[in-house]
């Protein structure tokens, strides 16, 4: 079983793929996190937001692992535990750019259908049912409005103790968006056979149900 969760940022992914993956006994993939982990090694490394050639090539050698632990997801690259880093505002601000090249998603795409190969996932980006598996059993498009997503976002980010207003998070939400929808390469769609799920008005346990009773559906 693959179950395939793709929607634009702060649309509640991450939480509800998290939660489902468990409440299913299956594994969680978080596809963002790889490409914020390359980011942050961009950073590092200063490698350009707009060098694809180079971005490619830094993905091929140091590619992401991700393990599942009592703490929630690690994340490393290049020998870093970026966990926590990833998530900071600038790498947010950088991540849409570095992951519109063809290159990088190339690298990103073959790693993700590797770890999925032998099925039991639910898998979280913006591509996994138009493209790293469209033959997902299970395809849902989770949305929310531009105001309750950014909403949801800075909420984390406080969570964080990172200082942010909602007008800045809503201009990032939106920045963001643009950039995931509107690139050339893999945008953000709703793939074709995919459910769209409206989180504005639910909460977490009503969007997880939702899913959960399609995955049902499915294994029928
Ligand atoms: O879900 P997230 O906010 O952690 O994702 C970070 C960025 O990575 C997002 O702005 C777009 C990109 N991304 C992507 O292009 N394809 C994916 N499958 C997952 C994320």
């Amino acid at each position: 079983m693959i179950v395939a969760i793709d929607g634009p940022a702060g649309a509640g992914k991450s939480t509800v793929a998290r939660a489902l993956a468990r409440r299913l006994g299956l594994g969680y993939l978080d596809t963002g996190a790889m490409y914020r982990a390359l980011t942050w090694l961009a950073l590092r490394e200063g490698v350009p937001a707009a060098d694809g050639a180079a971005l490619a090539a830094l993905a091929r050698a140091e590619p992401v692992s991700l393990t599942a632990s009592d703490a929630g997801l690690r994340v490393e690259i290049a020998g870093a535990d970026v966990s926590t880093a990833i998530r900071r505002p600038e790498v947010t601000a950088r991540v849409s750019e570095v992951s519109a090249h063809a290159g990088v998603r190339r690298e990103m795409v073959a790693r993700q259908r590797e770890i999925m190969a032998a099925g039991g996932w639910v898998a979280d980006g913006r591509d996994i049912g138009s493209v790293v598996w469209p033959e997902a059993e299970v395809k849902v498009f989770l949305t929310a409005s531009g105001e309750e997503r950014a909403r949801r976002r800075l909420s984390d980010l406080e969570g964080m103790g990172v200082a942010a207003s909602l007008d800045e998070v809503r201009a990032d939400v939106e920045r963001r968006d643009a950039l995931d929808s509107g690139r050339a390469e893999s945008p953000l769609i709703v793939a074709p056979g995919a459910v769209v799920v409206d989180t504005s008005d639910l909460d977490v346990e009503g969007v997880v149900d939702r899913v959960a009773g399609l995955v049902e559906a499915a294994a029928r």
